[in-house]
């Protein structure tokens, strides 16, 4: 089911730039029209501006105008991809445009195997501004 998107998140993991943590991510968001935007983590020497795979593909997403998604692969690892999911910050950010179930496809292997959750169990009772507005 999301072999392609496994696939193009292992893909978009050999662009990273991560010459600090030596983690390489990479990330592939599908739109619900069936269109992908990958990301890769993309770390600095100050650290603090280093941003995540996830985030990558989500804001690009974004700022080519898609609102609308189904699923985010993640595929993270050292040497090699191991189990990984997004980190509290990529997930408050995927709940800003997703609701909670959104798929979330962690990659296991150079294999292409994959876990899959939601962004719901992810991140449960997420904050959302628009739940305190009077
Ligand atoms: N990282 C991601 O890109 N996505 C995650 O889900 C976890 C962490 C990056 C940030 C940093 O460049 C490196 O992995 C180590 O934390």
């Amino acid at each position: 089911m999301y072999g392609k998107l496994s696939v193009a998140a292992a893909e978009a993991r050999k662009k990273a730039y991560a010459p600090y943590s030596g983690f390489k991510v990479g990330a592939a968001l599908l739109t619900a029209d069936g269109k992908i935007y990958s990301g890769c983590n993309i770390e600095n020497s100050a650290f603090s501006p280093t941003v995540c795979a996830e985030r990558v593909a989500l804001f690009k997403a974004i700022s080519e105008g898609e609102r609308a998604f189904v699923a985010i692969a993640v595929a993270g690892g050292k040497e090699r991809i191991a189990p990984t999911m997004p980190c509290g910050v990529c997930r408050q950010a995927l709940a800003e445009f997703c609701n909670g179930d959104l798929k979330v496809i962690s990659v296991s292997d150079e294999s292409g195997n994959y876990t899959e959750t939601t962004l719901g169990a992810l991140l449960p009772n997420a904050f959302s501004e628009a739940d305190f507005r009077g």
